[in-house]
């Protein structure tokens, strides 16, 4: 039987977050402004243009749930707010920046509100996540790449766990490939609880943009 490409979880929730695939109307302004913020963009190849932001919300937000598997809203667990999205997904074996032959490694991403900084967020969502892949789908190398002057996520990067191991060059701009192994971040249990029954219906799934 092939293994599940990276999570199947729907919501994943930790001690202050949910981590979900559903979107709701009320998300809206959230995802624009992660998107349109420049200083959350500043690693990111900066601001993206408002029109095409509110126009691919707006689709995402009719579609009722995140673009692709593996990528989640981060939403405060008790008012439902979201702080930011995560996202393991495989990177693309034609992107540079891999280490294994084949590429296609699970690689972590995650982008917070401007406010929702200096909180552990970021640290605590993606340690859930990576903590349901492990209990999930055999040990393998996880990815995470961020620009070399982007101190913020590669402080994270290394409080996670993650180890840098080299430099390459994409969007005009050093990048730093870390990895770490999938197994390390297993054990379940602590306080992440995983629901994998989809709350959205296959025909949504199939009308991402
Ligand atoms: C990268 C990014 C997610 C890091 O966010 P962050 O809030 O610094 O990261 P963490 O969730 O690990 O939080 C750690 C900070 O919260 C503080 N903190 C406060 N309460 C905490 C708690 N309960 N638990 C852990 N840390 C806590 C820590 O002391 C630390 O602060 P410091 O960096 O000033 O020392 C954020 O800067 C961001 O979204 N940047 C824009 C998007 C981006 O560049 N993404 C990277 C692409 S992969």
């Amino acid at each position: 039987m092939s293994q599940p490409p990276t999570l199947s979880a729907t919501e994943i929730t930790s001690r202050r977050l949910v981590l979900r695939r559903a979107v709701h109307a009320t998300d809206r302004d959230a995802l624009v402004e992660l998107s349109t913020d420049p200083e959350v963009r500043a690693y990111l190849g900066g601001p993206r243009p408002l029109g095409e932001v509110e126009q691919h919300v707006d689709a995402v937000v009719a579609a009722g749930v995140t673009s692709w598997p593996g990528s989640y809203l981060i939403a405060d667990n008790i008012t439902n707010d979201v702080l930011g999205t995560l996202m393991l997904a495989r990177r693309p074996a034609d992107s540079p920046g891999h280490v294994t032959e084949d590429g296609g490694e699970l690689e972590l991403g995650y982008v917070l509100r401007r406010g929702a900084w200096g909180a552990g967020f970021a640290g605590e969502a993606a340690t859930a996540a990576l903590r349901a892949a492990a209990g999930e789908l055999p040990d393998q190398p996880v990815l995470l790449v961020t620009q070399s002057a982007n101190t913020r996520s590669l402080k994270l990067a290394a409080r996670l766990g993650f180890r840098p191991v080299g430099t390459f060059e994409e969007f005009g701009a050093e990048q730093t490939l870390c990895t770490a192994a999938l197994s390390t971040f297993g054990d379940g249990g602590g306080t992440t609880s995983i629901r994998t029954k989809s709350p959205v219906s296959r025909a949504a799934l199939s009308g991402l943009p």
